[in-house]
């Protein structure tokens, strides 16, 4: 027969094993500030399209260019790389090597752009 002191130790295990799932502290959550431009409902086609099509479509356009990974031509390009690629993330980094647009400088888009943007995710990615 097992001895108690064996079943307690496995049973310890057991629970501890399954205590390590919840560890969500690795992966930096990016906010977006509750309404960065209150006095403006920015929409895609008013406000986003032309910030993507000036600093993105060279690469992200089609065909693909210099390696970039998805298109952004595309409402809906936008939008799944916003809430599936963490979009805004790029775009808002002070790390010159993730920036988007890449830059020689490491610099990012100006921040009335930036804020355009975070504007647009906070009032709900809105198309027109
Ligand atoms: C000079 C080419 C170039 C331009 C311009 C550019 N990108 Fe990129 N982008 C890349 C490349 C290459 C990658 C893949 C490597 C990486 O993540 O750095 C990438 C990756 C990304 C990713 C991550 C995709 C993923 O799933 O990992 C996002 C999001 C992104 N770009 C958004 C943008 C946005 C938004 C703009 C414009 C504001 C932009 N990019 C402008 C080349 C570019």
């Amino acid at each position: 027969m097992k001895s108690p002191k064996l079943l307690l130790s496995l049973f310890t295990i057991v629970l501890l094993s399954c205590g390590g799932s919840d560890d969500d502290t690795t992966e930096p959550e990016v906010t977006v500030d509750p309404d960065p431009i209150p006095e403006q409902t920015s929409t895609y086609n008013a406000h986003v399209k032309t910030i993507i099509d000036t600093n993105c479509i060279e690469c992200h356009g089609t065909p693909l260019q210099n390696s970039a990974p998805m298109a952004l031509e595309t409402f809906q390009e936008v939008r799944n790389a916003v809430t599936d690629r963490n979009l805004f993330s790029f775009i808002e980094t002070n790390n010159g090597f993730n920036v988007m647009p890449p830059s020689d400088n490491g610099g990012r888009m100006p921040q009335a752009t930036i804020d355009i943007v975070e504007d647009w995710i906070a009032d709900g990615l809105l198309e027109q």
